[in-house]
């Protein structure tokens, strides 16, 4: 449809175009985590500063879903603030498991990775990046 066609341009464009690709400074929080099917890997750092998400940035390797998620993970988390991008977490782990999702909040182009439920092997490549942001919010609330 459409709208596939759509998506997958928003996909390709994050895959080309990555958005906030690079490391932030020493005193960021900072995670490493790998997707155990295939190896890839991807490192989070995050300014998060009064609650808020300040800045993130990737690096890493990996297929087209998981950078490209990467980019589109750290676009819509900054700016917002630690319990905003834990929504946004469960709003994508909903859409990745084809459940229905509050589509009321800012989801930037999210959305573009909901084809994904259709393919569970590429599940784990989409949600690597956001699995990485939980753990490093949560490792910072404690
Ligand atoms: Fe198989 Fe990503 S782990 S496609
Ligand atoms: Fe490794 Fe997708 S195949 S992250």
């Amino acid at each position: 449809s459409n709208l596939d066609a759509l998506y997958r341009q928003v996909i390709m464009d994050h895959y080309k175009n990555p958005r906030n690709r690079g490391v932030l400074a020493d005193d960021s929080v900072t995670v490493n985590l790998n997707n155990p099917t295939c190896g890839d890997r991807i490192q989070l750092t995050m300014k998060v500063e009064d609650g808020i998400v300040r800045d993130a940035k990737f690096e890493g390797e990996g297929c087209s879903i998981s950078m490209s998620s990467a980019s589109m993970m750290t676009q819509t988390i900054k700016g917002k603030k630690i319990e905003e991008a834990m929504q946004l977490a469960s709003v994508f782990s909903n859409m990745m498991q084809g459940k229905e999702y509050d589509d009321s909040l800012d989801l930037g182009d999210i959305e573009a990775l909901q084809g994904v439920s259709k393919f569970p092997a590429r599940i784990k490549c989409a949600t690597l990046a956001w699995k990485a942001m939980e753990k490093g919010l949560n490792e910072q609330q404690q």
